[in-house]
């Protein structure tokens, strides 16, 4: 019998969903997008993840991803999303907004770390593994033999006189049109202070540039080996599933 569990993943410009088989890890159909409603606001968000939640003919629990620090199910931050979200408990939004049903709601990089656990590499559950996903942040999950230690948020630590994420997400390199070589200098120099600080085993690298690992993962200076995440573009939906299938609120 197949496991299945429902994800919704909150970005910026996309808020995405899709059926999940917990076995494999795979989408049951494709996943459907919605354009992300501007302004971000918590009740228009809520709307859009009703109506992809409407579009599945979902009934069951729903795991659900934000870029902001989620603790007790309420958000903390509004780095790139819209500053309203600061203290709203988003539990108690998304369970009204989906008929007062069961919600997980947890960190986007979190939840694609917790995907690449069950799913990915095996590597990543050896030891101590640092998890980023470098989209218009730089998001991260710390694991330690696969177990997530939440909310680390390191793409703001100050390196240097700049945060991480603005020296080194994929949206700087789109924004200063950087080469591959040349964003990816800037990357060692933040892969390096992490390495500095926390040394882990292995980093593993998602968001849409880990699908060109091979153009810049040779250029990194540095000691600890990267790789780039298996799971690509589905990792924050299938850690959203994983999600509300496991009850895991952070
Ligand atoms: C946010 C994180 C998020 C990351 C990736 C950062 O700006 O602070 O919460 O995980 O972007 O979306």
């Amino acid at each position: 019998m197949t496991r299945e569990a429902f994800g919704v993943d909150i970005g910026g410009s996309g808020i995405k969903a899709a059926r999940v088989d917990l076995t494999t890890g795979e989408f049951l159909a494709p996943r459907h997008r919605i354009a992300t409603p501007k302004p971000a606001t918590p009740q228009a968000v809520a709307g859009t993840v009703r109506e992809l939640v409407e579009h599945f003919s979902w009934g069951g629990p729903v795991g659900i991803t934000l870029p902001s620090v989620v603790t007790d199910q309420t958000a903390h931050s509004a780095a790139n999303i819209d500053d309203s979200w600061v203290g709203v408990h988003v539990g108690a939004l998304f369970e009204e907004a989906l008929g007062g049903r069961e919600v997980s709601v947890l960190n986007d990089a979190d939840a694609a770390g917790i995907a690449e656990c069950r799913f990915g590499d095996p590597r990543i559950t050896d030891g101590p593994v640092i998890f980023l996903t470098l989209g218009t942040g730089i998001g991260s999950a710390f694991l330690l033999d696969g177990q997530l230690f939440p909310n680390t948020e390191i793409g703001h630590l100050q390196v240097g006189k700049k945060e991480a994420e603005h020296r080194a997400s994929a949206s700087a390199k789109e924004r200063h049109e950087w080469s591959y070589p040349a964003w990816a200098k800037r990357l060692s120099r933040v892969l390096r202070s992490y390495e500095h600080l926390f040394h882990p085993r292995l980093f593993v690298i998602g968001g849409g540039v880990s699908k060109h690992a091979e153009r810049w993962v040779p250029h990194l200076e540095l000691d600890t080996p990267v790789v780039p995440a298996s799971l690509k573009n589905s990792a924050g939906i299938v850690g959203a599933a994983l999600a509300a299938a496991e009850g895991i609120k952070p």
